[in-house]
Protein backbone atom coordinates (compact mmCIF):
# COMPACT_ATOMS: atom_id res chain seq x y z
CA UNK A 1 0.00 0.00 0.00
CA UNK A 2 1.40 3.16 -1.24
CA UNK A 3 0.95 6.29 1.76
CA UNK A 4 1.51 9.41 0.24
CA UNK A 5 2.14 11.12 3.79
CA UNK A 6 4.97 8.65 4.36
CA UNK A 7 5.89 5.74 6.54
CA UNK A 8 6.08 7.91 9.91
CA UNK A 9 2.81 9.38 9.75
CA UNK A 10 0.95 6.51 7.93
CA UNK A 11 1.77 4.74 11.20
CA UNK A 12 -0.29 6.72 13.02
CA UNK A 13 -3.05 7.21 10.64
CA UNK A 14 -3.80 3.84 9.32
CA UNK A 15 -6.20 1.75 10.51
CA UNK A 16 -6.33 -1.67 12.48
CA UNK A 17 -7.21 -4.61 11.41
CA UNK A 18 -9.67 -6.43 13.32
CA UNK A 19 -9.38 -9.52 15.28
CA UNK A 20 -12.61 -11.08 14.46
CA UNK A 21 -14.12 -13.85 17.26
CA UNK A 22 -14.05 -16.57 14.25
CA UNK A 23 -9.97 -16.09 14.74
CA UNK A 24 -10.60 -17.01 18.33
CA UNK A 25 -9.85 -20.16 19.53
CA UNK A 26 -10.81 -22.39 22.92
CA UNK A 27 -8.03 -24.60 22.95
CA UNK A 28 -8.99 -25.28 26.79
CA UNK A 29 -12.39 -25.01 27.03
CA UNK A 30 -11.58 -22.05 29.23
CA UNK A 31 -14.98 -20.68 30.35
CA UNK A 32 -14.43 -17.30 29.70
CA UNK A 33 -14.61 -17.92 25.58
CA UNK A 34 -12.24 -17.76 23.21
CA UNK A 35 -8.84 -16.15 23.19
CA UNK A 36 -5.84 -15.41 21.15
CA UNK A 37 -2.15 -15.62 22.81
CA UNK A 38 1.09 -13.98 22.41
CA UNK A 39 4.67 -14.86 23.46
CA UNK A 40 5.22 -14.32 27.39
CA UNK A 41 8.49 -12.64 26.64
CA UNK A 42 9.64 -9.16 25.63
CA UNK A 43 12.61 -7.16 24.12
CA UNK A 44 15.57 -6.25 25.89
CA UNK A 45 17.41 -7.67 29.06
CA UNK A 46 15.53 -6.73 32.45
CA UNK A 47 16.82 -8.14 35.27
CA UNK A 48 13.37 -8.65 37.22
CA UNK A 49 11.74 -10.21 34.41
CA UNK A 50 14.93 -13.08 34.36
CA UNK A 51 13.75 -16.07 36.53
CA UNK A 52 13.22 -19.66 35.83
CA UNK A 53 9.56 -21.18 34.08
CA UNK A 54 8.90 -24.75 34.67
CA UNK A 55 6.71 -25.90 32.10
CA UNK A 56 3.42 -28.30 33.10
CA UNK A 57 5.89 -31.56 31.44
CA UNK A 58 8.78 -30.16 34.00
CA UNK A 59 10.80 -28.38 31.38
CA UNK A 60 13.22 -25.16 33.03
CA UNK A 61 13.01 -22.05 30.95
CA UNK A 62 14.64 -19.02 31.27
CA UNK A 63 14.08 -16.62 28.48
CA UNK A 64 15.49 -16.31 25.24
CA UNK A 65 18.83 -14.53 24.79
CA UNK A 66 18.30 -10.63 24.66
CA UNK A 67 14.93 -11.01 26.16
CA UNK A 68 12.90 -11.20 29.19
CA UNK A 69 10.04 -12.51 30.17
CA UNK A 70 6.83 -10.04 29.69
CA UNK A 71 6.58 -9.94 33.72
CA UNK A 72 7.83 -9.56 36.86
CA UNK A 73 8.02 -13.50 38.66
CA UNK A 74 4.91 -12.08 41.02
CA UNK A 75 2.58 -11.00 37.72
CA UNK A 76 3.62 -14.28 36.26
CA UNK A 77 2.69 -16.81 39.48
CA UNK A 78 -0.66 -14.24 39.45
CA UNK A 79 -1.41 -14.86 35.68
CA UNK A 80 -0.33 -18.62 35.83
CA UNK A 81 -3.01 -18.75 38.76
CA UNK A 82 -5.55 -17.14 36.79
CA UNK A 83 -5.32 -19.89 34.02
CA UNK A 84 -4.08 -16.95 31.31
CA UNK A 85 -0.49 -18.42 30.44
CA UNK A 86 -0.79 -21.32 27.94
CA UNK A 87 1.80 -23.96 27.12
CA UNK A 88 1.90 -25.19 23.94
CA UNK A 89 3.03 -28.29 22.63
CA UNK A 90 1.39 -30.37 25.13
CA UNK A 91 2.62 -28.37 27.85
CA UNK A 92 6.32 -28.88 26.87
CA UNK A 93 6.47 -25.45 24.90
CA UNK A 94 7.58 -21.93 25.90
CA UNK A 95 4.76 -20.11 27.72
CA UNK A 96 2.40 -17.58 26.07
CA UNK A 97 -0.16 -15.24 27.47
CA UNK A 98 -4.22 -16.02 26.82
CA UNK A 99 -5.31 -13.12 25.19
CA UNK A 100 -9.43 -12.46 25.41
CA UNK A 101 -11.49 -10.90 22.95
CA UNK A 102 -11.88 -7.44 24.93
CA UNK A 103 -8.10 -7.23 25.77
CA UNK A 104 -6.90 -7.67 22.54
CA UNK A 105 -6.51 -4.15 20.19
CA UNK A 106 -6.25 -4.53 16.68
CA UNK A 107 -3.82 -6.11 14.50
CA UNK A 108 -0.86 -3.83 12.97
CA UNK A 109 -1.27 -4.97 8.82
CA UNK A 110 0.42 -8.13 7.65
CA UNK A 111 2.11 -8.25 4.42
CA UNK A 112 0.87 -11.48 3.53
CA UNK A 113 -2.57 -12.00 2.80
CA UNK A 114 -4.35 -15.72 2.38
CA UNK A 115 -7.04 -16.40 0.67
CA UNK A 116 -9.25 -17.31 3.89
CA UNK A 117 -8.22 -13.62 5.13
CA UNK A 118 -9.40 -11.44 1.99
CA UNK A 119 -11.33 -14.65 -0.40
CA UNK A 120 -10.07 -15.70 -3.95
CA UNK A 121 -10.84 -14.46 -7.80
CA UNK A 122 -12.99 -17.43 -8.05
CA UNK A 123 -15.52 -15.89 -5.17
CA UNK A 124 -15.27 -12.55 -6.99
CA UNK A 125 -16.02 -14.58 -10.18
CA UNK A 126 -18.67 -16.29 -8.84
CA UNK A 127 -20.05 -12.94 -7.44
CA UNK A 128 -20.37 -11.28 -10.27
CA UNK A 129 -21.94 -14.48 -12.13
CA UNK A 130 -24.50 -13.75 -9.73
CA UNK A 131 -24.90 -10.10 -10.62
CA UNK A 132 -24.80 -10.72 -14.08
CA UNK A 133 -25.73 -14.12 -15.23
CA UNK A 134 -26.26 -13.36 -19.47
CA UNK A 135 -22.67 -11.57 -19.76
CA UNK A 136 -19.25 -12.88 -20.36
CA UNK A 137 -17.58 -12.45 -16.56
CA UNK A 138 -13.61 -10.61 -15.78
CA UNK A 139 -11.54 -13.75 -15.51
CA UNK A 140 -9.22 -11.69 -12.27
CA UNK A 141 -11.70 -9.99 -10.85
CA UNK A 142 -10.92 -8.87 -7.63
CA UNK A 143 -12.77 -10.19 -4.37
CA UNK A 144 -14.56 -7.18 -2.48
CA UNK A 145 -13.22 -8.67 0.60
CA UNK A 146 -9.89 -7.39 -0.71
CA UNK A 147 -11.15 -4.55 -1.16
CA UNK A 148 -13.04 -3.96 2.05
CA UNK A 149 -9.57 -4.60 3.87
CA UNK A 150 -7.61 -1.82 1.50
CA UNK A 151 -10.02 0.31 2.18
CA UNK A 152 -10.72 -0.10 6.16
CA UNK A 153 -6.69 0.44 6.51
CA UNK A 154 -6.82 3.30 4.55
CA UNK A 155 -9.49 5.79 4.96
CA UNK A 156 -12.47 6.44 7.80
CA UNK A 157 -16.30 6.55 7.11
CA UNK A 158 -17.23 9.80 4.51
CA UNK A 159 -13.56 9.98 3.22
CA UNK A 160 -12.84 9.47 -0.45
CA UNK A 161 -11.67 6.59 -2.61
CA UNK A 162 -11.19 7.56 -5.75
CA UNK A 163 -10.35 4.42 -8.57
CA UNK A 164 -9.28 5.64 -12.31
CA UNK A 165 -9.61 2.33 -13.31
CA UNK A 166 -13.25 1.22 -13.27
CA UNK A 167 -13.93 -1.74 -14.56
CA UNK A 168 -16.77 -4.12 -13.31
CA UNK A 169 -16.94 -1.36 -10.10
CA UNK A 170 -15.60 -3.92 -6.72
CA UNK A 171 -13.42 -0.54 -5.94
CA UNK A 172 -16.87 1.73 -5.86
CA UNK A 173 -19.23 -0.79 -4.67
CA UNK A 174 -16.90 -1.72 -1.92
CA UNK A 175 -16.25 1.85 -0.73
CA UNK A 176 -20.35 2.81 -1.17
CA UNK A 177 -21.03 0.07 1.28
CA UNK A 178 -18.71 0.91 3.46
CA UNK A 179 -19.89 4.56 3.81
CA UNK A 180 -17.00 5.72 1.81
CA UNK A 181 -17.65 8.59 -0.74
CA UNK A 182 -16.09 7.46 -4.26
CA UNK A 183 -15.37 9.00 -7.66
CA UNK A 184 -14.76 6.44 -10.12
CA UNK A 185 -13.55 6.96 -13.99
CA UNK A 186 -13.38 4.45 -17.25
CA UNK A 187 -13.51 4.94 -20.41
CA UNK A 188 -14.52 2.13 -22.12
CA UNK A 189 -18.99 2.99 -22.47
CA UNK A 190 -19.65 -0.62 -23.32
CA UNK A 191 -17.83 -1.48 -19.52
CA UNK A 192 -19.88 1.23 -18.05
CA UNK A 193 -23.30 0.16 -19.33
CA UNK A 194 -22.89 -3.43 -18.78
CA UNK A 195 -21.14 -3.98 -15.07
CA UNK A 196 -19.97 -0.89 -13.88
CA UNK A 197 -23.62 1.66 -14.01
CA UNK A 198 -25.94 -1.71 -13.30
CA UNK A 199 -23.86 -2.58 -10.38
CA UNK A 200 -23.47 0.91 -8.63
CA UNK A 201 -27.18 1.18 -8.75
CA UNK A 202 -28.03 -2.38 -7.76
CA UNK A 203 -25.72 -1.85 -4.15
CA UNK A 204 -27.39 1.64 -4.41
CA UNK A 205 -30.80 -0.21 -4.69
CA UNK A 206 -30.07 -2.98 -1.67
CA UNK A 207 -30.11 -5.57 -4.23
CA UNK A 208 -26.40 -6.75 -4.24
CA UNK A 209 -26.53 -9.12 -1.57
CA UNK A 210 -22.92 -10.40 -2.21
CA UNK A 211 -19.50 -9.55 -1.24
CA UNK A 212 -19.28 -7.79 1.40
CA UNK A 213 -23.00 -6.74 2.08
CA UNK A 214 -23.63 -8.80 5.34
CA UNK A 215 -20.15 -8.13 6.79
CA UNK A 216 -20.74 -4.17 5.80
CA UNK A 217 -24.00 -4.48 7.34
CA UNK A 218 -25.34 -3.06 3.92
CA UNK A 219 -29.01 -2.55 3.16
CA UNK A 220 -29.11 -0.41 0.80
CA UNK A 221 -29.19 4.09 0.40
CA UNK A 222 -26.80 6.96 -0.92
CA UNK A 223 -26.54 8.15 -4.82
CA UNK A 224 -24.54 8.89 -7.17
CA UNK A 225 -24.27 10.66 -10.42
CA UNK A 226 -22.61 10.20 -14.33
CA UNK A 227 -20.38 12.85 -15.88
CA UNK A 228 -19.21 12.38 -19.36
CA UNK A 229 -15.73 14.29 -20.21
CA UNK A 230 -14.70 14.34 -23.91
CA UNK A 231 -11.75 12.64 -24.65
CA UNK A 232 -8.77 15.03 -25.37
CA UNK A 233 -7.82 13.20 -28.53
CA UNK A 234 -10.13 11.78 -31.16
CA UNK A 235 -14.11 11.69 -31.70
CA UNK A 236 -16.69 9.52 -29.52
CA UNK A 237 -18.88 7.27 -32.19
CA UNK A 238 -22.08 8.30 -32.28
CA UNK A 239 -23.84 6.19 -29.41
CA UNK A 240 -21.17 7.20 -27.17
CA UNK A 241 -22.17 10.45 -27.17
CA UNK A 242 -23.78 12.47 -24.52
CA UNK A 243 -27.00 12.51 -25.81
CA UNK A 244 -27.52 8.63 -27.39
CA UNK A 245 -26.24 7.52 -23.86
CA UNK A 246 -28.52 9.37 -21.96
CA UNK A 247 -31.16 7.55 -23.40
CA UNK A 248 -29.60 4.30 -22.98
CA UNK A 249 -28.70 4.79 -19.54
CA UNK A 250 -32.70 5.44 -19.15
CA UNK A 251 -33.64 2.67 -20.52
CA UNK A 252 -31.13 0.20 -19.00
CA UNK A 253 -33.10 -2.96 -18.43
CA UNK A 254 -31.05 -3.28 -15.17
CA UNK A 255 -32.09 -0.02 -13.39
CA UNK A 256 -35.77 -1.35 -13.52
CA UNK A 257 -35.34 -5.23 -12.03
CA UNK A 258 -33.72 -6.35 -9.15
CA UNK A 259 -29.97 -7.80 -10.49
CA UNK A 260 -29.97 -10.90 -8.09
CA UNK A 261 -32.79 -11.69 -5.72
CA UNK A 262 -36.63 -11.01 -5.33
CA UNK A 263 -35.91 -10.20 -1.97
CA UNK A 264 -34.48 -6.71 -1.54
CA UNK A 265 -32.55 -5.61 1.05
CA UNK A 266 -34.97 -2.51 3.50
CA UNK A 267 -32.88 1.06 2.51
CA UNK A 268 -30.97 2.26 4.77
CA UNK A 269 -31.86 5.16 6.84
C1 LIG B 1 -8.93 -4.43 -14.37
S1 LIG B 1 -10.15 -3.21 -14.60
C2 LIG B 1 -10.11 -2.43 -13.04
C3 LIG B 1 -10.97 -3.07 -11.99
C4 LIG B 1 -11.48 -2.09 -10.99
N1 LIG B 1 -10.45 -1.24 -10.40
C5 LIG B 1 -12.36 -2.73 -9.89
O1 LIG B 1 -12.26 -2.32 -8.70
O2 LIG B 1 -13.17 -3.60 -10.19
C6 LIG B 1 -9.32 -2.01 -15.61
C7 LIG B 1 -10.28 -1.01 -16.27
O3 LIG B 1 -9.57 0.20 -16.48
C8 LIG B 1 -10.10 0.80 -17.66
N2 LIG B 1 -9.10 1.77 -18.16
C9 LIG B 1 -7.89 1.54 -18.71
N3 LIG B 1 -7.28 2.70 -19.02
C10 LIG B 1 -8.11 3.70 -18.63
C11 LIG B 1 -8.02 5.13 -18.66
N4 LIG B 1 -6.97 5.74 -19.18
N5 LIG B 1 -9.03 5.83 -18.15
C12 LIG B 1 -10.13 5.21 -17.62
N6 LIG B 1 -10.26 3.86 -17.56
C13 LIG B 1 -9.27 3.11 -18.06
C14 LIG B 1 -10.31 -0.39 -18.59
O4 LIG B 1 -11.26 -0.08 -19.59
C15 LIG B 1 -10.79 -1.48 -17.61
O5 LIG B 1 -12.20 -1.54 -17.58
Amino acid sequence: MYAPSGPKKWKTSRNLLVKVDAQLQNRDDDPRGPWSDAPFTAPGYRRGQQYDITTPTGQVLRPPRGRSWYATERSYLDLLADDRIWFPKGGDGSPRLKLFAHQLRGLVPFTMWSAADTGTNDDAKRHLMTMFPEREVFDTPKPESLMERIIHIATNAGELVVDIFGGSGTTAAVAHKMHRRWVVAERNTQTLLDFLLPRLQSVVNGYDLGGVTETANWMGGGSFEIVHVSPRLGVLAKKFQPEALKHRFATLKEFRRPLQSKNKCSPAA
